[in-house]
């Protein structure tokens, strides 16, 4: 059965490090009508930070620019979530997305484990990039719901 997209929300916002609490409640509230399990949106909140903080510290790191997310919902219950910036964009993915990489080693708070996060919280994780243009990060997720924990 090929699945149906059922509803789409588009939201830009400049790369401030204080929009990235908006975004994570963004996801998590449009996730919402799915009537996802608290790990669910947790999971949704985790990656979604990542994500944006990314596109933010890095994409962004010598220049400004907005942040684009895209959420989506999916018949057979799929979120998926596409955070987007026009950013300095990642030369090499596959190095990028190893666990400890970072190319901020400076920074405390980043210790290269962010792909790594994405990835063990979400279903599918798929990166898009150019150097000078920016990146795409696809973050998928089957939210199985509520319904779905009480065996109903
Ligand atoms: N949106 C982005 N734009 C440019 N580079 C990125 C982006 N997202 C990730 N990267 C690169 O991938 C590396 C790994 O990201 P991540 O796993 O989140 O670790 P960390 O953020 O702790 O460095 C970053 O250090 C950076 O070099
Ligand atoms: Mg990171």
């Amino acid at each position: 059965m090929k699945r149906e997209l059922i509803n789409e929300c588009r939201l830009r916002f400049p790369a401030l490090s204080r929009n990235e609490a908006f975004s994570r409640s963004a996801a998590a509230g449009f996730a919402a009508q799915q009537d996802p399990t608290v790990d669910e949106i947790a999971a949704i909140k985790t990656a979604v930070s990542e994500a944006v903080t990314n596109a933010i510290v890095h994409g962004y790191r010598d220049s400004r620019g907005d942040v684009e997310l895209l959420l989506r919902l999916f018949s057979d219950g799929a979120v998926q979530i596409q955070v987007k910036d026009k950013g300095r964009g990642i030369p090499d993915i596959k190095a990028a997305m190893q666990p400890m990489f970072t190319t901020a080693p400076e920074d405390e708070e980043r210790s290269g484990y962010g792909f790594t996060v994405m990835e063990s919280f979400m279903d599918k994780v798929r990166v898009k990039s150019a150097v000078g243009r920016g990146t795409v990060v696809t973050l998928e997720k089957k939210l199985r719901g509520k319904a779905a924990q009480k065996g109903t």
